[in-house]
């Protein structure tokens, strides 16, 4: 009889600050090269040290983290840097099999790797980086969005600016645009979509429950309202709303996201089992029929 194989345990880090779905993206790479994910969230005082305050705090960080569908385990408060001495604590105590990280250079403030010692020890793997989002580009979306307002806009967009100004090598672009149309380098493909999905449909007895919102700027109470939603049956059917329904209800300057940037943050939580692309405002007898929804959240 053959012995059962021991789970390959891969370990990936990051600050995962104003969580997004290229954050998603690298975890869900990360998962496909073992069985298990732990992910080590850097506190809040190394990423200050390392690349300037961050704009969420560690607790709501590790809620985003955790509520990832390809994440088995969390580490809170890890170091910026993989020193000796957590590299031991991640072999010999976690069971670390390998480290890995976007295939982005990720320098120490000094210039150095914050990989070369897992690099040297033949235990690190590379995953692709997700073009087209960032932290800094949603900054810079986000001030686009409040240039053109009062006093109060501008002491937002002063904030913002300073708080992102500081360790981050990208320059933040507002797109330079008044418009109100927002700068999105993303493509959405089909293979994304099915890359994040779940390809589950309901069993014929399920309770499904709908819930319906823009979910921009995918945050703690989205991923709160999803958990405590999908408690209420058995499948979670999410209906996204599209762009021009959320400028309609909430101005020209929303959604920060846009509908396939947000379907794919939703679609990383894992309570959710499905997303409705485009949901109409208001939900039809003939939705409530082709999907037999039966409870809404
Ligand atoms: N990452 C990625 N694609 C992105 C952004 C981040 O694959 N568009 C990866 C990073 O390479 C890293 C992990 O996500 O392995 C955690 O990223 P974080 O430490 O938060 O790094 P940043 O690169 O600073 O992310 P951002 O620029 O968006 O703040």
């Amino acid at each position: 009889k053959k012995k059962k194989r021991r789970p390959v345990r891969v370990y990936m880090d990051g600050c995962f600050d104003m969580m997004h779905y290229g954050h998603c993206n690298a975890l869900r790479q990360a998962r496909a090269l073992g069985d298990q994910l732990v992910v080590g969230v850097v506190s809040d005082a190394e990423i200050t040290a390392n690349k300037g305050p961050p704009v969420t705090p560690l607790h709501e960080r590790i809620i985003m983290v955790s509520a990832v569908k390809w994440v088995d385990e969390v580490i809170p408060d890890a170091p910026y840097a993989i020193t000796e001495e957590f590299m031991k604590k991640l072999f010999n105590e976690c069971d670390i099999d390998y480290i890995i990280h976007g295939d982005d250079p990720c320098l120490l403030p000094d210039g150095t790797d914050a990989y070369a010692l897992a690099k040297k020890a033949g235990r690190y793997k590379q995953i692709k980086r997700t073009e087209g989002v960032s932290s800094t580009d949603i900054v810079g979306r986000m001030l686009l969005c409040v240039r053109d307002r009062s006093v109060s806009g501008n002491q937002t967009h002063a904030s913002l600016q300073r708080q992102f100004s500081h360790g981050h090598s990208q320059k933040i672009e507002d797109g330079g645009s008044s418009s109100g149309t927002r700068v999105s380098h993303f493509l959405p493909t089909s293979r994304r979509i099915v890359q994040f999905s779940n390809g589950k449909g309901p069993g014929p007895q399920a309770r499904i429950v709908y819930i319906d919102g823009a979910f921009d700027l995918f945050h703690a109470g989205h991923v709160e309202i999803l958990r405590l939603a999908r408690g209420l049956g058995d499948f979670l059917l999410v209906g996204i709303h599209t762009d021009q329904t959320v400028s309609a209800h909430r101005g020209a300057h929303r959604p920060i996201m846009n509908l396939h940037e947000r379907s794919l943050s939703v679609l990383a939580c894992r309570y959710v089992d499905e997303v409705i692309i485009g949901a109409p405002w208001e939900v039809s007898k003939d939705m409530v029929r082709s999907f037999s929804l039966n409870l809404f959240a």
